[in-house]
């Protein structure tokens, strides 16, 4: 594992590489998200200058340049997945009754949730409207099939909360929220570069596999960081009424007397009568949180293996680094 130090200093290193390409995402989502009605706007506003690292433009635009794309519609299309993610947390955020997102109140706090849900549902319009300038119907055909994976894998969700799921229900509904869109962004870079289909198909398993990684690390970090680092509310998944792999993996193997501990906090949806290092104490005797890791930098394994034999380039090692990045990230 690289240190955060390493990490952060190629993940400049990459950022540079795209520095131009990504302000244009910036300008071109700041121009997409202004409507006649000031809530739309001002709440789209309030996500993107929140920040956020970006990650689902930066995968789309080195898919493309991997296969020397250089035109207007890798960027139109960036702003549109990073638009696409912005709806999702938007809604997210008011299904979890989230406080905080991207270190300041969640939207759903500052506009309330009925607003948030319009919003929401707008900003899926209008990433809609302007994929639809590319004129090209498998991209609206990925980009439907995306939305609704989504959104059924928030509904799934909402079905399991305050259960136990198995292993395989949990990595579907990973696959749903998370992976599917990580592998659209990577899709349709290829896709836009009008690469071969064995190359598009190998750029989409890299972005699935990549996005499976990052859930798992998303998942650990919401049990194990702080919210000062995070800018989002942590061990929120247990109060929630989510068990993920971790929680899952303990469940597998711990005594009943512990089992009774997390299936507490999965009914109370809060840590009233068991506190969160109680939590933490059992998945760290079972070695939970480092079965969750190791997942993930399987995943990680995966996603490099499906692009390892394309020829080598600067995007390329960019690519090949970006799942030591999700996978070592802190926030
Ligand atoms: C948060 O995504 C939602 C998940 C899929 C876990 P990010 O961690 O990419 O959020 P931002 O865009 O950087 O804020
Ligand atoms: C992320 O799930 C899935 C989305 C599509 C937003 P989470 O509920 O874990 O995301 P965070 O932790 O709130 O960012
Ligand atoms: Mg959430
Ligand atoms: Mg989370």
């Amino acid at each position: 594992m690289s240190s955060p130090a390493i990490n952060g200093a190629k993940a400049k290193e990459v950022f540079e590489l795209l520095r131009d390409d990504l302000e244009a995402v910036e300008r071109e989502f700041g121009r997409d998200t202004v409507s006649s009605v000031p809530a739309i706007t001002d709440i789209g506003e309030h996500l993107r200058a929140g920040g956020g690292k970006r990650i689902r433009p930066a995968l789309l635009l080195l898919s493309a340049k991997l296969f020397d794309y250089s035109g207007r519609g890798a960027i139109r299309l960036g702003a549109v997945v990073e638009m696409i993610h912005t709806a999702t947390l938007v809604h997210d955020d008011i299904i979890d009754e989230a406080r905080t997102r991207r270190g300041r109140p969640a939207a759903n706090t500052r506009w309330g949730n009925s607003k948030c849900v319009l919003a929401g549902d707008w900003l899926y319009m209008q990433s809609f409207k302007i994929a639809v300038q590319e004129r090209n119907f498998r991209i609206l055909d990925v980009l439907i099939d995306l939305t609704q994976q989504m959104v059924e894998g928030e509904l799934l969700q909402m079905e399991k909360l305050g259960r136990s799921i198995t292993l395989d229900e949990h990595f579907d509904l990973i696959h749903r929220k998370t992976a599917c869109l990580f592998s659209t962004c990577t899709r349709l870079g290829a896709i836009v570069s009008g690469a071969p289909p064995d190359n598009e198909e190998k750029l989409a398993r890299y972005g699935r596999s990549l996005g499976m990684a990052f859930q798992l690390v998303d998942d650990v970090l919401d049990l194990t960081a702080s919210e000062d680092v995070l800018g989002k509310p942590v061990a929120s998944d247990l109060r929630e009424g989510k068990a993920t792999m971790a929680v899952i993996h303990a469940l597998a193997q711990c005594a009943p007397e512990e089992k009774a501990l997390i299936q507490k906090v999965l009914d109370e949806r809060a840590f009233k009568s068991v506190t969160h290092d109680q939590i933490l104490a059992v998945l760290n005797r079972y070695g939970s949180l480092d079965a969750a890791t190791t997942r993930a930098y399987e995943y990680a394994a995966d996603a490099r293996s499906a692009i390892c034999d394309l020829p080598d380039s600067e995007i390329m090692r960019a690519l090949l680094w970006a799942p030591e990045f999700v996978v070592a990230r802190e926030k």
